[in-house]
Order: C-alpha cells, then structure tokens, then sequence
C-alpha cells in the first residue's frame, strides 16, 4: 500500500525486547535523530517473558574461555567461533553496562550478583532478577531509560506499528539488493501516524524477535510472527541456518488442546536440582546424557520425546518436590504463582511438561557488527544469525546476544553516520509483493509447520509440509480472482502472510539438512553428518523464488 506520512531519521530501530532497546539507547547519544518502532506497546516481546536469565563469565572462577566452549558444544559444530569470542568476551562488561542502565539482578548477601546454572553450562553463570523474571526487570530497565528520552528531539517512538517491508534504494549494477534506507510501517494508532507510512533513515535495525507463531504451540508471545526474517528476506537478505529451532523441554502440558503461548518451566528449575521421570515415575535422564538433566536443550528435548513414546504418554513429569517450598516461593516466585494458577504446586506436585518451540537459533546473517547482506539493513537479537548458537542455542545466550551484538551495530552504525558512509536513499522499492495470505488461514499453517518441520522431522513429512503450505491459498490469488484491486491490509494479514513465508523457508532449509543435528532432528537421517557441518543459507532470486 502507497505510504501515507513519512518519517525521517538516521536510524530506524525496529523492535522493543531486549535488543532493540538497546540498540535505541546506544544510538540516541550517537547519531542526530533515532525512530524506534514497536509492533505493540514498548514493554512487549518476547524479553519480557524470559524467565532464567541471562549467560556471562562474571564470577571469577568462570572465564569466558570456557562459556565459549559450552557454547560451542551446544551449537554442535556449527557456531560462527569468532561470533562467540565476540559474545564471551564483551558479556560481562555489557551485563555490568545493564545494571548501570538500572536493571536489578538478584544478589548474595555480600552484594555480589548471584549466578545459577542452567542446560549444558559447566559453571554457575546464569544471573536472574526478581527469582525467574530476569526478562520483565531487563525490559522495565531499558524502557525507563527511553521513557526518560521520550520527549527528546533526538528520538522518535511510535508503538503498534507493524513493519510491512524494508525499503530499498536503487539495486546494484549486478543485481545485487539495493541499499535499505527505511521500512514501511502499519500503524494502529491515532493522528498523523495512524495507517501506513513510511521510516526512511540512513540504516535500519531489525530487531523483532523470533517465529514462535509459525508453530501451534510455543513459549513466544502472540506478537512472534517473524515480521523481521519475512522482511528481510522480501528485501534480498540472506538467511542461515533457518533449520535450526529450539525446543524448549520444559513447558506446562495442559493437554493437546491447548494451544497458543504455553506456560515455560524455566531450566533454572532444574539448574536448581529438580529432576525428570516418566509417567512411570522413572529418572531417565541419566542413561542420555553425562550431564543428565542438565544435558543441553536439544539432548533433553529429544530424550524427552522418545520417551513419551516408548511409554505412550503425551508428557513427562518435572519432579521439584524436595527443593521445598520455602525455596521454591522465593526462587521461582513466577512460575510458582502460573502453575497455580492451573493448579499445580511446584512444592508438593508433579509437573507435567512436555518440548513446545521456544527459540529460533538461525534467522537473517549478519556479521560481527551486525550488518545482513543488504547495506545499510542490520539485525540484531533472535531475529539475527551472527553465528553465536549454531545447531543449538546455549541456554540463556540469547538475551545475552541482542545485548552485545545491538550495541555493536548502534556503535557501528554511529560510526558510519559520522564518516559520512551512510548517505541516505530515495526509496525505490518496496521489496514486498508477497501475496497475502489470509488471517484466517493462520491456524491451518501452524498444524502444518507443527507436524513438518517440528520437533521430529522426516523427509516425507516435511514434503508433505512444503506441498500444503504451497496449497494455502492467499487474499492476492483470490482478489485477483474477484477481479477486484487488492484492499489495504490488515495486520493480521500481514502478520499470517510471515508465518507462511517463514514456515515455507523453515520446511524447505529442514528437508534440505539430510541429518540430525542441534534442534534439526530427522528420523530418516538420525545421525550426525560431518558432510552437513555448514550453514545452510537461503534467499530469494530476482524471480521470488527461494
Ligand atoms: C529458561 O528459563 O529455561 C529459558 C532460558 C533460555 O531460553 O535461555
């Protein structure tokens, strides 16, 4: 749709969790004039909802020597190294940066942040706030500082706007994307920013977050619709490792029923000693894994599902009785309080759990700074592939992530506004033309990518998948059909119209990958093949095809 008001900045951020909040407050000391855009209200996202916390050396008898190599063991042999060097190393003076931004992170007595473990980390690294609330106190911190900027010439926020596509300037002589130089926006809002307009600034920063929505259920929030990846790809961004999706094995089981955003048992959970059994009440995990319950995500994911099939059940049990109640409360004060709320007492309970989707460790390729194939286009958080998580996000890397590699974009974007390399574009394209897939088709894509590219894939099955999503049918085919010019719309349009591009991309990169790897599990393929030790990357041709 044709942009009804413009909006001028040098930097477009996209995106309020954890990196977009930090990319915004990083530029708006740096450059003349920073646009933050948020698809909801500021405090949103997925950050909000991250319960055990966030990942770095800061005791000192950890080094960043060695988170670097549990991460590299979770990522199984696909982590960027370089990435991860970057990740390790700058953590710890970034999580120190958070607390002088204002973020509480809970302390022992002698005022020293305390440090919990968490799947596949051989150190307590782990700092958490309000017990299992780490995200909502992370968020609350950063949008005070913005609030405290509201009304500063040099920033811009404008919330309920969805980003529609990237705008790009004149392409390349070869073809090649040209420069993004803003985004075009759907907003819900009143006055001059209502409807459709258009950001225009010298570089945009995706920073949306992941795809919890492309699956039935998931720990994300409703607003994880993969807008970003679906963007950046529609611009001529290249994608990585896109395959790779985390399964949470922790999640409240409330039956098949129940679908949506699930409630998540955090790790901490067990990172605290609570253990796993079957329905029969057996502890299975110390036959899977040296690390036994804190074996990492992908190990405990899959151990979890085969064994609910070897004994029929749709769930296992968390079993966190002996930590006691007294502890249990004032740990884990939020997930105490939701199991309640269904009825269940982490004190005196057995919890049923099984793995929902929870983490998209691949999404747009960026390099160390942050920048996607196409110029002037960042990504930074989950919607980004820096190369930090490989087959298989680290427990708490992720918040980590968008902390460190969104203050090295906003430094490097800053950087380049001052050399003068960043000119600004006149918008040329709008790189989306994808045919709209109807809102009420979302559901029918979510069994789709649920039973394809879920937790355990086959060849066939993800055939299968590739086949019914190219059979949804879109609002362009069947307005074309009415012979009628297509309607402005809706955002619930567009957000269904994502979820189909990334779950298209998703089943295609998993039939590709003949092997199971991280949180790519094949049972055609069920071993790990040395061939398969690369990323795979995705992106569109001249002609929209993948
Ligand atoms: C959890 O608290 O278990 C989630 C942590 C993470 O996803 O890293």
């Amino acid at each position: 749709p044709a942009a009804g008001w413009t909006v001028e900045a040098d930097a477009v951020v996209v995106g309020s969790g954890i990196a977009g909040l930090t990319a915004a407050l990083e530029l708006r000391t740096r450059v003349p004039r920073v646009l933050l855009v948020t698809k909801d209200a500021l405090v949103s996202g997925s950050t909000v909802w991250a319960q055990g916390g966030i990942a770095a050396a800061l005791d000192p008898s950890d080094s960043p020597a060695a988170h670097l190599q549990d991460t590299l063991v979770a990522g199984v042999g696909l982590c960027d190294p370089r990435a991860v060097e970057v990740l390790v190393t700058e953590g710890p003076t970034r999580v120190r940066e958070l607390v002088a931004r204002g973020a509480v992170f809970d302390t022992q007595p002698d005022g020293q942040i305390s440090l919990t473990r968490e799947g596949g980390h051989h150190a307590d690294r782990i700092a958490h706030a309000g017990g299992d609330a780490t995200g909502a106190e992370i968020s609350r911190a950063l949008v005070a500082q913005i609030e405290a900027v509201r009304h500063d010439p040099g920033i811009e926020v404008i919330e309920h706007a969805l980003v529609l596509d990237v705008l790009t300037g004149p392409p390349g002589p070869d073809g090649a994307p040209g420069a993004a130089c803003g985004v075009t926006l759907h907003v819900i809002g009143a006055g001059q920013r209502d409807g459709v307009g258009a950001a225009l600034g010298r570089a945009v920063v995706l920073a949306t977050g992941g795809i919890g929505q492309v699956f039935r259920s998931s720990t994300n929030p409703a607003s994880a619709t993969g807008d970003g990846i679906a963007a950046a790809l529609r611009a001529g961004a290249v994608l990585g490792d896109v395959e790779f999706v985390q399964f949470h094995p922790t999640v409240l089981w409330l039956g098949a029923g129940v679908k949506g955003q699930l409630t998540l048992v955090s790790e901490a959970v067990r990172g605290e000693g609570a253990l796993l059994l079957d329905t029969d009440g057996v502890r299975f995990m110390p036959d899977e894994h040296p690390m036994a319950e804190l074996a990492p995500r992908d190990v405990v994911a899959h151990a979890i599902v085969r064994r609910m099939a070897a004994t029929g059940a749709d769930h296992v049990w968390l079993d966190a009785r002996h930590l006691g109640a007294d502890f249990l409360r004032r740990r884990f004060p939020t997930i105490h309080e939701r199991l309640l709320e269904h009825g269940i007492d982490l004190a005196n309970d057995l919890v049923p759990v099984a793995p929902a989707q929870h983490y998209h460790s691949g999404g747009v390729v960026t390099d160390l700074v942050g920048r996607t194939s196409v110029p002037g286009l960042y990504a930074a958080g989950e919607v980004a592939c820096t190369g930090v998580h490989g087959a298989n996000r680290l427990a708490s890397n992720s918040l980590l992530e968008g902390l460190v590699f969104a203050t090295r974009a906003a430094r490097h974007i800053a950087a380049k506004v001052a050399e003068g390399a960043l000119p600004r574009q006149t918008p040329e394209r709008r790189s989306g033309d994808a045919a709209l897939v109807a809102a009420a088709a979302r559901s029918r894509v979510q069994r789709i990518a649920s039973d394809g590219p879920g937790v355990l894939r086959s060849g066939d099955g993800l055939r299968r998948a590739g086949a019914a999503l190219a059979g949804v049918p879109t609002d362009a085919h069947e307005r074309r059909d009415e012979g009628r010019a297509l309607a402005a719309p809706q955002v619930a349009e567009w957000e269904t119209t994502n979820v189909h591009q990334v779950a298209t991309v998703l089943t295609a990169a998993a039939l590709e990958r003949a092997e199971s790897r991280g949180g790519h599990a094949r049972s055609d393929f069920p071993d790990r093949d040395d061939a398969w030790r690369l990323r795979l990357e995705l992106a569109l041709d001249a002609d929209g095809r993948l």
